[in-house]
């Protein structure tokens, strides 16, 4: 029995254009935790409201900082698994293939992928906290190396410097929501790897790409709210599934 890898690589053959997009859980066999698992997600542990909110920077930016800069140094002993290194294979076999994440994580780049829209941004840069230049500053490495110490300083206004990702009641930069719009609206397939699907608008664009008439593939050992929509489901790791899926498409 194929549990659907059939059908799902059947869509994928006659697809032209595919779009992805992938949540914490394509990261979660390297080692990375998600934020909603019960137990072992960011969220049940840590407070969203101290730790990515612009509110909960200004009320203690070292504890904030120290808690990134941990994520950092996490991020630092982990590898790609092997759903990341398919992803970074699939891209070969399509016209187009738009690889849009919601993890703040590298691991795409770090498996191949040529071509990553973050939609909440990266972990391993930061930007200044008044948004003084309006565009991301890359940090050097040794500015993160205390983390328990304030944060460094913008070298352009003197505010504090934060990581680079979306918090709490931030928007969405514009460039990244066009181009992950644009593959929803343009893709015959959109995959949606390892996403609670809980949080917009990223949660939005596989019903973006149904309603353009793509067929949706979902990949997760959970049942969510994208799954009433998707053409099929497969249930299990990407790990493992995206590996043997790629297999299919390729036979
Ligand atoms: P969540 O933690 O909400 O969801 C992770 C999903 O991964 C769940 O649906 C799990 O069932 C699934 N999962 C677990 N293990 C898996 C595996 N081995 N293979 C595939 N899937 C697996 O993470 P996201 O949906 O990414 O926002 O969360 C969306 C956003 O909420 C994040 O980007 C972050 C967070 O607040 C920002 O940082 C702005």
């Amino acid at each position: 029995m194929d549990n659907g890898l059939e059908q799902a690589a059947s869509y994928l053959r006659n697809a032209r254009r595919v779009a992805v997009l992938t949540g914490a859980g394509v990261s979660k066999e390297s080692g990375v935790p998600t934020y909603r698992d019960a137990l072992t997600g960011l969220w049940s542990r840590y407070s969203f409201e101290e730790l990515a909110s612009p509110e909960g920077f200004q009320r203690n930016p070292a504890a904030v900082w120290t808690w990134y800069t941990e994520r950092r140094e996490q991020l630092a002993h982990v590898e790609p698994n092997p759903g990341h290194i398919a992803l970074a294979q699939f891209e070969a076999l399509f016209e187009r293939w738009d690889l849009i994440t919601q993890n703040v994580d590298d691991l795409h780049e770090r498996a191949g992928s040529a071509r990553v829209c973050h939609l909440h941004g990266r972990l391993m840069e930061t930007k200044c906290f008044a948004d003084c230049r309006g565009a991301p500053t890359l940090i050097a490495p040794e500015a993160f190396v205390n983390g328990a110490q304030p944060p460094p300083t913008c070298p352009y206004c003197g505010s504090w410097l934060r990581p680079n990702v979306v918090w709490f009641g931030e928007m969405l930069a514009l460039n990244d929501l066009i181009i992950a719009q644009d593959a929803a609206e343009e893709c015959d397939v959109m995959l949606v790897v390892g996403t609670s699907g809980l949080v917009f608008p990223a949660a939005n664009l596989p019903n973006t790409a149904a309603q353009n008439g793509a067929a949706v593939i979902e990949i997760n050992p959970e049942a969510t709210d994208i799954s009433r929509i998707a053409n099929v489901s497969l249930r299990g790791p990407s790990g493992t599934l995206l590996p043997m899926l790629l297999e299919w498409v390729r036979a």
